[in-house]
């Protein structure tokens, strides 16, 4: 059961953390208050969270992958509703110090039973999916990372799900330009998918079964 104070407490880091790259601060961009500058958690809304929640809690996938951990706001909506059934969520995470957060939320979240946050670059973590995940295979992947490297990701997993896999993915709205190539291999490959009009869009795919 998540605890309201730390659902509040991950929101409020969203808000409040923002990382600056040297030359940014040579620029002195850290001292202008603009949300769209610095490096940001950019944590889903709560009510997508709350979304991904109630959908795990429903459909029960035993292996989640995550594409995107930042600082584990949606890791830990997912991962509460896992640990109910005892399904794991694995989720890749490029920058190392969104990690430690991460993995200090799902700490005080006592999830850390349910969540393997592997620090490294989706595109090399995955080029060995079963040094991640065994020989399980993959029932559910929620994408929230570098929306045009999708289509690869895709190829990279395709041979690791299970015959009903669900793919969700976030900002199929206001970012589906950047989807594009994903969104025409999903089609190739003979995936439906519809994108459900929630805050920044999610994108739900599904082999042949929709
Ligand atoms: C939108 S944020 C994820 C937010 C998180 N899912 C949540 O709602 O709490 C995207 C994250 O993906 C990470 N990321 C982007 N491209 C990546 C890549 N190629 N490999 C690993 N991580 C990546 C970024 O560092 C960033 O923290």
């Amino acid at each position: 059961m998540l605890s309201q104070d730390l659902i509040e407490k991950i929101e409020q880091q969203t808000r409040d953390l923002v990382w600056w790259k040297p030359e940014q601060i040579a620029r002195g961009e850290h001292l202008v208050n603009n949300p769209t500058k610095g490096e940001r958690s950019w944590s889903v809304p709560r009510s997508t969270g709350k979304f991904l929640h109630d959908f795990v809690e429903k459909e029960k996938p035993k292996v989640i992958l995550e594409l995107g951990t930042s600082i584990g706001y949606s890791t830990v909506w997912i991962a509460s509703a896992a640990s109910e059934y005892g399904g794991h969520v694995y989720s890749i995470e490029k920058e190392l110090h969104k990690c430690a957060i991460a993995n200090e939320n799902i700490r005080e979240a006592e999830l850390e039973r349910y969540v393997t946050i592997t620090h490294g670059s989706i595109t090399e973590v995955l080029q060995d999916v079963p040094a991640l995940v065994g020989d399980q295979k993959i029932d559910f992947i929620f994408m929230d990372a570098d929306r045009g490297h999708y289509h690869k990701y895709f190829e990279q997993l395709e041979p690791f799900l299970s015959e009903s896999a669900v793919i969700i993915a976030d900002n199929a709205v206001n970012m589906q330009v950047r989807m594009r190539l994903f969104l025409e291999m999903l089609a190739k490959k003979n995936w439906a998918y519809q994108i459900i009009e929630m805050d920044n869009g999610l994108l739900f795919a599904q082999k042949n079964t929709l």
